[in-house]
């Protein structure tokens, strides 16, 4: 501690404590009706690109504001500067690279209010989704500094039987391209960048096309608090243009990447073309997580964590949970408490505290989830809906929704919104349910709720996941405390937030010193 400093996570606001609540909105209403302005940031210049109109996924009426698209032009001009400025960086004292991340997260913590207002109209999170993501985003800094500063105190010194000199030691790569999700539009997209930087690397941050606004002003805030204007540039940008420009350009070093499997394979193959040196990726990815409830488990919990796993964020979160699977013995019983906790739930205008639940990110997200509960008319039976307010009546919002199915396999992809599957079994089946889950070949998270501590571990052993949670619920991991991150279709492993994450990122090198 006396090196490496303290760290706490930050502490958030707490929206049903008055005394917290009132500064909190006073200090949000500014941007109520704020339109901002982006565009690609090169060289710690903003340029322009090809106008897009941003409006609020919640209300489309509501415009947000306009972002500039990145092409591939500038895709180069961004990965040249980069080049140049990655020598110079690499070389830097750790404790520059450190101060600069923790003095971007103090910054960020004096913008909150207007980062928060605009995780919830640009991406049409509720508030407390925009609190945790300014949360995780500053704890990303914050732990990732120190982190560095542990990974660069100097070579360890390795045996010298012969009298040489052996020390290892680690170097930041080169240029690194983040691209990141709509889902954490602050938090992910921070988080990649502040890795990338702590290490030495030069970055090109390129947010989802949805949530460029936000990503802007993070990345003018990084510029504001020290982070050198040609080490951090920003491609706003669709995946197909200006993302493909980047992933295909031999001089990057490699590609820190969180979004879907089907686009993770997509980079993967692009980099494996490259002519040159072969490329580093790490890929965070989709999941297709369940949860196993014995007969021990007590139901207000399960319902508490399952109604928290499945429909925070409106079920776009990677670790949201997608099959319940509950013991039969139990079954009725929690599934009529699910029913009545859904029929509390409001679904409506993230502005409005009372919310529970916001809309999904756009119409095209929204068609392709109404298409999925079409089709599971078929196959389904109906458990329970969320009953729909006047406030989504112009925005993209769906339907939360329960229904019963008889196995995971029925699911051919993951349903990344508010609809949640349930699957019955007998206490003699608990094998196959995990070879089931298993055999999606998916492993990000799995819940598991029983009061027997052996079983309970024994699942958590067999299952092929990354994260798993114990009678709790199995969302909202913490920097730092729950490292995060999966495995098979769900990513190559590195743990986003754990402490061997950002050894990713670097290179090592082994001196022999003879002199
Ligand atoms: P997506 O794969 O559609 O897009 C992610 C990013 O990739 C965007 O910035 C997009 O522009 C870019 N992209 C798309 N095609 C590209 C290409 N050919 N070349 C380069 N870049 C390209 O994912 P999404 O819809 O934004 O996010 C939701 C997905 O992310 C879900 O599958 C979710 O499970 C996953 N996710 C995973 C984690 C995790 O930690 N495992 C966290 C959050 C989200
Ligand atoms: N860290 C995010 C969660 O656990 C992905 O929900």
């Amino acid at each position: 501690a006396a090196i490496y400093g303290t760290r706490k996570n930050s502490g958030g606001t707490n929206l049903h404590i008055q005394s917290e609540a009132k500064p909190f909105f006073d200090a949000l209403a500014p941007f109520k009706n704020h339109q901002w302005q982006a565009g690609p940031i090169i060289g710690g210049k903003v340029q322009s690109g090809e106008p897009q109109q941003v409006v609020s996924p919640h209300n489309h009426s509501d415009v947000v504001g306009t972002v500039g698209f990145a092409g591939a032009a500038q895709a180069k001009e961004a990965i040249t500067l980069a080049k140049a400025a990655f020598p110079a960086w690499r070389n830097s004292n750790v404790e520059v690279r450190a101060k600069a991340l923790e003095t971007f997260a103090d910054v960020m913590e004096e913008h909150q209010a207007e980062l928060i207002a605009l995780v919830a109209r640009e991406a049409g999170r509720i508030l407390q989704d925009g609190i945790d993501e300014v949360r995780e985003a500053v704890d990303f800094c914050r732990y990732y500094a120190q982190q560095a500063r542990k990974m660069f105190n100097g070579a360890e010194v390795l045996p010298g039987p012969t009298g040489e000199l052996n020390e290892l030691y680690v170097q930041g790569k080169g240029v690194f391209v983040c691209i990141s999700p709509w889902n954490f539009p602050l938090a992910i997209f921070v988080g990649q960048v502040a890795a990338a930087l702590a290490t030495g690397n030069t970055v090109i941050a390129k947010p989802a096309e949805q949530t460029c606004l936000v990503a802007f002003r993070a990345i003018e805030l990084a510029l504001k608090a020290g982070v050198p204007s040609d080490v951090l540039h920003f491609l706003p940008g669709d995946g197909a243009g200006v993302g493909a420009a980047l992933t295909s350009d031999d001089r990057i070093a490699g590609v820190v990447f969180t979004g879907s499997t089907a686009t993770a394979k997509a980079i993967n193959k692009a980099l494996a073309d490259h002519d040159g040196a072969i490329k580093t990726l790490i890929a965070e990815t989709g999941g297709q997580n369940a949860m196993i409830v014995d007969s021990t488990a007590l139901p207000e919990q399960v319902v508490n964590d399952v109604i928290g796993s499945s429909f925070t964020s409106a079920g776009q979160r990677c670790s949201a949970l997608r099959v319940l699977y509950v013991q039969a013995d139990v079954a009725d019983r929690i599934l009529e408490l699910l029913k009545g906790a859904m029929q509390e739930l409001v679904v409506g205008d993230p502005w409005d505290y009372k919310t529970d639940i916001g809309a999904v990110i756009d119409n095209d997200a929204k068609a392709q989830l109404e298409a999925h509960l079409e089709a599971l008319k078929d196959l389904a039976k109906p458990i329970a809906t969320t009953p729909m307010g006047e406030a989504t009546r112009n925005g993209s919002f769906v339907t939360p929704t329960a229904v019963e199915i008889s196995s995971i396999d029925q699911l051919t992809k993951e349903n990344f919104g508010p609809i949640l599957h349930v699957v019955r079994f007998k206490a003699d089946e608990l094998d196959s349910v995990i070879d089931a889950i298993n055999a999606t070949g998916y492993g990000l998270t799995l819940g598991v709720h029983s009061r027997n501590e052996g079983l309970a571990l024994e699942i958590a052993d067999k299952a092929n996941v990354g994260n798993c949670y114990i009678n709790r619920n199995q969302i909202g991991a913490m920097v730092g405390t729950q490292p995060f991150g999966g495995q098979g279709l769900s990513g190559t492993g590195p743990k986003a937030g754990g402490p061997h994450y950002l050894f990713r990122f670097v290179t090592e090198k082994t001196r022999t010193n003879n002199i």
